[in-house]
């Protein structure tokens, strides 16, 4: 409806527009530059060069996740990084001076593909922020395996691939007196907060970040980008408001990208189905050192996806003169479960056993690596919930033995999994005399309806029409929460919001019983309840408006923090899903076709079914272009992108897309928070991709271990 305003909507008296200079080359140093004829063009403000750029504190990467250069020295290490920012009084005036900025470079020899310095891999130094180890054993490296074990080895393939969310990255900055105020398209204003006070050396109250609405950001808009800290350099210089858009061409090469993975994976199985060995080792793309370290974790997934005597995984990197890679939806377990989901498909082609039996065989009743009990775990529903309303059992199991007319029918099925993630957040309510609320927490909504179920969640608590309760999001003058990835916002808010809305409820029922006339002072708050705005209990309620007249008072409000209960790390905590798809092959064309989808996922609690279901759909669709389109094409002369547009690369659209039946098995989980949510946003893209491969495989008898899937690999 337009109503949501993103970063680049707002608007600020007098405001300048920065654009972006990007270098040319791939590897090598900026000798020089000449800006004589940018600098005589109309409007320009200034032009800002490592020559004389603010020189930025704290660049470790620990603390900002992201050490570009960010015009702090002359050093090109990637093909598109940003060498200078034009600032000019309009957009075409600085676009146009951008376009006359003369780079003179000394190119050094590049490394543009990961397959240049494949044998050179490194171990990561720091693998999933600490949280885990690059690699893992349980049970023998080696085992010796009897006769007659039947083994699978095989490499799988995924591409680099870029989010491409509609909303590009955009940051207004405006420095004025010592307060630094940011409009910025991001998954978390407390880590953008926290890196902009960081890098310019400001206290963090000194910095404020707003981002009420954001338009997709899929893992792009987790960290702290340079565009932002270029924009908020960029009013520091010219000391009025700057508006940085990024274009979408530079979108490529500006805020991370899903890294290419080679995988390995060996599996061993005795003839009965049961998985007697299981390897995974991953080697991934990242950037060169000096601009940042990101491994995309795509062996964690089999870590604790199925049950075995041997189970090990490694993870190493390739340094590559690109941009630093990031967080996309599913990262690791996205491209792992391609791996790993298509490798189970095909041993369980080698041992002639149903691929829902072969898992159900392997079934990990508890998590082998980390040798917890899950906290729950519902994928036997999944996999019979989601077979059953898929009509699974009319699969004939032969390749290449079911048609319709001409087209080859293939059914396809693959396991989904994701983290259940969660972390310390707080939220206020506040609840005036007309019986209205206003929720409030520095999160902020990233296009899953947080505002929607914070809502909810306030007013069942309150007893109060949704109606009647407002949200605010997205400012870090708010109550902290943390970033909106990790499919973590709800189980971290949500508890927060129900925390503070008790804290208002105890005082309402307090003022109830000091002030109602009822007699409650000797009965305990348990029998009140919070009804249709009022307090209800015994002989009597009394409204909440008339209440606040008899207290004299005109609101009430609580401030309340939540965070995971100290025993939730005695488990481990997952979301799981089954995914079932139908795909039409054309037999001449090799044209590929999702024709039908049922997918089954036991994601805990389901806060909102409406908000839910669009992101399992969201996930699955993604998943889509995952297994069929997305694929991030790089010329290895420059290191040059040469698909950095969405007319080349491509996404999937609505006529790519069938039917989809999503099913929520019923599950609450006991143990990750007070609510039994686990997550939704990153799980329906987790094996979507491997269920089209293994469908793909059904339907034509050829196995696709490379992605995305290509006409020309089918004929
Ligand atoms: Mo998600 S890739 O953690 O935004």
């Amino acid at each position: 409806m337009g109503g949501a305003k993103y970063a680049a909507e707002f608007e600020l008296p007098d405001m300048a527009h920065a654009v972006l200079v990007q270098s040319t080359i791939a590897a090598g140093k900026i000798l020089g530059f000449d800006l004589i004829a940018a600098k005589a063009m109309p409007g320009v403000l200034v032009i800002i060069t490592p020559d004389n750029a603010e020189k930025l504190h704290n660049l470790k990467p620990a603390q900002q996740k992201v050490t570009y250069p960010l015009l702090q020295n002359a050093d090109i290490k990637f093909n598109g990084q940003h060498v200078a920012v034009v600032v000019a009084d309009t957009f075409e005036r600085a676009t146009a001076a951008a376009a006359a900025v003369r780079v003179h470079y000394r190119a050094t020899k590049a490394v543009t593909t990961m397959d240049q310095a494949f044998s050179e891999s490194v171990t990561p130094k720091n693998f999933s922020n600490g949280r885990a180890k690059p690699d893992s054993q349980i049970g023998e490296t080696s085992p010796i395996l009897p006769s007659g074990t039947l083994r699978v080895e095989q490499i799988y393939t995924t591409p680099i691939e870029h989010h491409n969310p509609m909303e590009p990255h955009a940051t207004i900055a405006h420095w004025s007196g010592e307060q630094l105020t940011v409009w910025t398209a991001t998954q978390g204003i407390s880590g953008a907060q926290k890196a902009l006070s960081s890098l310019f050396g400001l206290k963090p109250q000194n910095v404020t970040v707003i981002c009420p609405y954001v338009g997709g950001g899929f893992g792009s808009k987790g960290n702290t980008w340079p565009p932002a800290v270029l924009a908020a350099m960029a009013t520091r210089q010219v000391n009025r408001p700057v508006k940085l858009v990024v274009t979408r061409e530079q979108m490529f090469t500006s805020n991370g990208y899903r890294p290419r993975t080679v995988q390995r994976i060996k599996l061993a199985a005795n003839p009965d189905g049961r998985l007697l060995s299981v390897r995974h080792d991953v080697k991934t793309q990242t950037s060169m050192p000096e601009v940042g370290e990101f491994a995309e974790p795509s062996a964690l997934i089999t870590r604790m996806l199925y049950s075995a005597p041997s189970i090990g995984t490694s993870h190493r990197l390739v340094q590559v003169n690109h941009g630093l890679p990031t967080y996309m939806r599913g990262p690791g377990e996205s491209s792992g479960a391609f791996a790993i989901e298509s490798a189970m498909d095909e041993m369980a082609a080698a041992l002639k056993i149903d691929p829902i039996d072969f898992r159900l065989r392997n079934y990990a009743e508890r998590d082998p690596t980390a040798d917890l009990p899950f906290a729950s775990k519902a994928l036997r529903e999944c996999y019979a919930q989601g077979a059953a309303a898929f009509g699974w059992e009319k699969r004939n199991p032969a390749p290449r033995s079911m048609r319709d007319g001409h087209m080859l029918v293939g059914m396809g099925m693959a396991t989904s999994s994701y983290p259940t993630n969660r972390m310390p957040a707080s939220a206020s309510v506040h609840l005036t005399a007309d019986g209205s609320a206003l929720v409030r927490s520095g999160t902020q909504d990233i296009g899953t309806g947080t505002y929607t179920t914070l809502a909810q969640v306030a007013a069942d608590e309150l007893g109060l029409p949704l109606g009647k309760v407002r949200t605010q999001l997205g400012d870090s003058r708010l109550p902290p929460a943390p970033v909106s990835g990790g499919s973590m916002t709800s189980a971290s808010v949500v508890p927060a919001v129900q925390a503070a809305a008790q804290g208002v409820k105890a005082q309402l029922f307090a003022l109830a019983i000091s002030h109602g006339g009822f007699q409650w002072q000797s009965v305990s708050p348990d029998v009140l309840t919070l009804i249709d705005s009022a307090v209800d209990g015994p002989a009597g309620r009394i409204g909440i408006g008339q209440l606040f007249t008899l207290a004299k008072i005109k609101q009430l409000n609580a401030t309340a923090g939540a965070q995971p209960a100290p025993d939730a790390n005695d488990y481990s905590k997952h979301a799981f899903g089954a995914q079932f798809v139908e795909v039409r092959v054309d037999p001449d064309l090799g044209i590929v076709r999702v024709s039908r989808w049922v997918g089954a996922f036991d994601c805990g609690r389901v806060l909102n079914a409406k908000t839910a279901r669009s992101q399992l759909i969201g996930g699955i669709i993604y998943g889509m272009g995952m297994a069929l389109f997305e694929e991030t094409r790089i010329d290895r002369n420059t290191g040059r992108i040469t698909n950095a547009n969405i007319s080349d690369y491509l996404v999937a659209v609505n006529a790519d897309v069938p039917e989809i039946e999503t099913i929520i098995v019923d599950s609450i989980d006991p143990i990750s928070n007070p609510l039994g949510t686990k997550g939704i946003g990153e799980l329906p893209m987790v094996g979507a991709a491997p269920a089209i491969a293994n469908a793909v495989y059904h339907a034509t008898g050829t196995r696709i271990r490379d992605l995305p899937i290509r006409i020309e690999q089918l004929l």
